[in-house]
């Protein structure tokens, strides 16, 4: 009886389970290391496998991530990604890592990963970090911030998609690694996206949505809009 329950309930979850997906589709083998396809004509909803009898330690592997990222920029700070792009064996397995590197008062600008959460350790220096909800009916939720001080061996999560920051406001070097639920987690840096873009958005339409005089725009518009990420 306790087994047919069991059972049930795992159909009930299975049939639910299209509806639920919080990180990438789950994988259907044991692994789908990446062939490197920055050539490939064929574009999947991940990357094509390599052929499981030529896979290697090496695919499963990154090495280097205890060396500091350079902080010499605009912003102060430098992310050093391992995801899928770098460590193939993370194909279809969800997950990925990054190293943040901040010089002092360093900032890793407003940015969103737009196909994952990421869950940050702050190993050295202090962090003042935040995230903003989005735009929902309630308006009690309503781009509700929420922010925290992070010292060494603190741990603070971003939701998935919400738009959030760290900003080193330490006198010294701050360092932390991000574990993020997703292969490929993506990047939309706000600024950049907004200001930055290529070509550049029509400065009316800015003007307008941040009700501001176009020159404002302009002088947005012409500035260098450094890429950590
Ligand atoms: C760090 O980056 C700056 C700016 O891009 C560059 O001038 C400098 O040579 C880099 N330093 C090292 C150690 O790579
Ligand atoms: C993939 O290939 C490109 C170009 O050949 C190379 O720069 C990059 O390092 C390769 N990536 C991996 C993970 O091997």
């Amino acid at each position: 009886m306790k087994m047919a329950f069991g059972f049930l309930a795992a159909i009930l979850v299975a049939s639910l389970s299209p509806f639920a997906h919080a990180s990438d589709p789950s994988p259907l083998q044991d692994f789908c290391v990446a062939v490197n396809d920055s050539v490939a004509a064929v574009f999947v909803n991940g990357k094509i496998c390599k052929n499981p009898n030529m896979v290697v330690a090496e695919d499963f592997f990154f090495p280097g991530l205890n060396k500091p990222g350079n902080t010499s920029n605009q912003v102060g700070s430098m992310v050093t990604p391992v995801n899928v792009n770098q460590l193939p064996g993370l194909n279809t397995l969800g997950i990925s890592l990054a190293r943040i590197d901040f010089a002092p008062y360093g900032i890793n600008p407003p940015h969103t990963h737009p196909r994952a959460s990421e869950i940050l350790l702050v190993v050295e220096g202090t962090l003042y970090v935040g995230f903003v909800t989005s735009n929902p009916a309630n308006p009690t939720m309503k781009n509700k911030l929420f922010t925290k001080y992070l010292y060494p061996g603190d741990v603070f999560v971003f939701p998935q998609g919400l738009i959030h920051f760290q900003f080193n406001v330490g006198k010294t070097n701050a360092l932390a690694f991000a574990g993020l639920s997703s292969q490929n987690p993506g990047v939309i840096t706000i600024a950049n996206a907004v200001f930055g873009s290529n070509p550049p958005i029509n400065p009316d339409v800015l003007a307008k949505a941040f009700q501001v005089e176009k020159n404002v725009i302009d002088y947005l518009q012409a500035q260098f809009w450094w890429n950590i990420n």
